[in-house]
């Protein structure tokens, strides 16, 4: 190669260099960053799935599953009249549980809206209860403090054209209607609302994921998609939702850009993520709908779901399914407290921070905030713990569970000893304080 090619080669690389260093970030990302940054720092959050599905208490897809007729299912409005109940005692919960966010069902599949939705029948407002659940909810929210979040299902499986988008086309463009009408009087009608969690909105689900192959209905395959003429229009109610409420945070459940992506179920915990925000949803016990007597599992088993969450740079949204009459289970609403209980003591460890810098590992996660790293060690092997050298200097180490801790640190070694007396039977919470930002480590393994 001659000079002249090799000088035009490293000029050119040198003005791409210039122009990727000072690229803008680009307006939507600044936004979309800015308006999740309460959420990233908050962390933990209560789901309610509410509705007509607590009075038989099989789940919130009783009706599906158990192919009820939707004129019979919609009898249950007539009993659905929950008496002595406010969503204040679900607001109290979850705050004195340690969370900072709610999302309640405002419209699950069955199509029973918890709101005002004009000459719409089938809603509290216009059934038994005669009571607007939602505008009740948010405001009880609001006044512990709390960001409101509202769950969403455009599928409405009372709509034939859910099923067959093409083939009853008239009920699938009914169905989108009432998506786009609902949609926009959640967003107008409750002030300011914090999260809007779609579920069932995904042009590929429509149908359930199936195509008529010409013999019979199949599953269509992973990656394949929904190939008809119906349109959910979710570009619309994108710009609508924008132009409503700016800063509403939405999941990834209806094809529009994602603020968090939703991981589902208690397998499904994935991996280290902390490049898109993201949020591993759970029921507490049973379903997500009401069921009776779901006892719910040792404390330890949450406290682990939580801190593996924030070690892997997710949030964690717990659902609880309260009954017909809004009273969520007491033994349920105990776990809560105690969960509360632990977070009054190490939060520190887990409010306001993000994932690493020491990546998920056998022993346990880490997580960060300023010149503080935690350890969370879930596991140990012994008295000591071998860690991955880190270039910040460690200048105290305070086992935040108790009992005194000591770190070895040189260039190869990084070693934290705490008596196996010391070690907690849940988490035992380590705080390091360093003598520079946490932030600026790579990546530990
Ligand atoms: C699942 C369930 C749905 C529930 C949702 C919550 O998709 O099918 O009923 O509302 O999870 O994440």
């Amino acid at each position: 190669m001659n000079i002249r090619t090799m000088t035009r080669k490293i000029l050119c690389l040198a003005i791409c260099i210039s122009a990727c260093v000072s690229l803008p970030v680009r307006a939507e990302d600044a936004q979309a960053a800015a308006r999740i940054h309460w959420w990233r720092d908050a962390k933990f959050g209560m789901f309610l799935h509410f509705g007509l599905y607590a009075i038989p208490g099989r789940g919130e897809w009783v009706q599906w599953n158990e192919q009820i007729p939707v004129n019979e299912y919609a009898k249950l409005a007539d009993q659905f009249n929950p008496t002595n109940f406010t969503p204040d005692s679900w607001a109290e919960l979850a705050k004195a549980a340690g969370m900072k966010y709610m999302v309640l069902t405002s419209r699950h599949h069955d199509g029973f809206a918890l709101f005002d939705d004009g000459t719409n029948q089938f809603t509290s407002v216009r059934s038994a209860a005669h009571r607007d659940f939602v505008g009740e909810y948010v405001q009880a929210v609001r006044k512990a403090g709390l960001h409101v979040g509202l769950y969403y299902s455009p599928l409405d499986w009372r709509f034939p054209g859910y099923i067959m988008p093409d083939l009853q086309r008239e009920s699938a463009e009914a169905m989108r209607d009432q998506y786009h009408r609902q949609v926009k009087e959640l967003l107008s009608n409750y002030g300011k609302i914090d999260v809007l969690w779609f579920d069932g909105g995904e042009t590929d689900w429509l149908s359930f994921s199936g195509d008529w192959d010409g013999a019979q209905w199949k599953k269509r395959p992973n990656g394949q998609h929904y190939h008809g003429g119906f349109s959910w229009q979710h570009d619309e109610v994108y710009s609508m939702l924008r132009r409503l409420q700016p800063d509403v945070l939405i999941n990834g459940r209806a094809d529009m850009p994602e603020d968090f992506h939703s991981r589902e179920g208690w397998g499904a915990l994935g991996n280290f993520d902390n490049s898109h925000p993201w949020e591993l949803c759970v029921p507490m016990a049973g379903a997500w709908g009401y069921q009776p007597n779901m006892q719910p599992k040792p404390l330890k088993d949450y406290i682990h779901l939580l801190v593996n969450a924030a070690g892997r740079d997710g949030n964690l949204l717990m659902n609880v399914g309260p009954d017909r009459n809004g009273r969520i289970d007491p033994s349920q609403a105990d776990r809560l407290r105690e969960i509360g209980g632990w977070l009054d003591k190490y939060g520190e460890s887990i409010y306001g921070t993000r994932g690493g810098p020491f990546l998920p590992a056998n022993w346990g996660v880490s997580t960060y905030r300023d010149k503080t790293v935690y350890l969370h060690i879930l596991k140990w092997n012994g008295d000591k713990l071998t860690l991955p050298p880190m270039s910040a200097k460690i200048v105290q180490a305070t086992a935040l569970t108790g009992g005194t801790a000591s770190v070895v640190q040189n260039e190869s070694t990084l070693e934290l000893s705490l008596p196996a007396a010391a070690h907690d039977e849940i988490d035992t919470v380590v705080a390091l304080q360093l003598d520079s930002a946490a932030s600026a480590i790579p990546l530990l393994k």
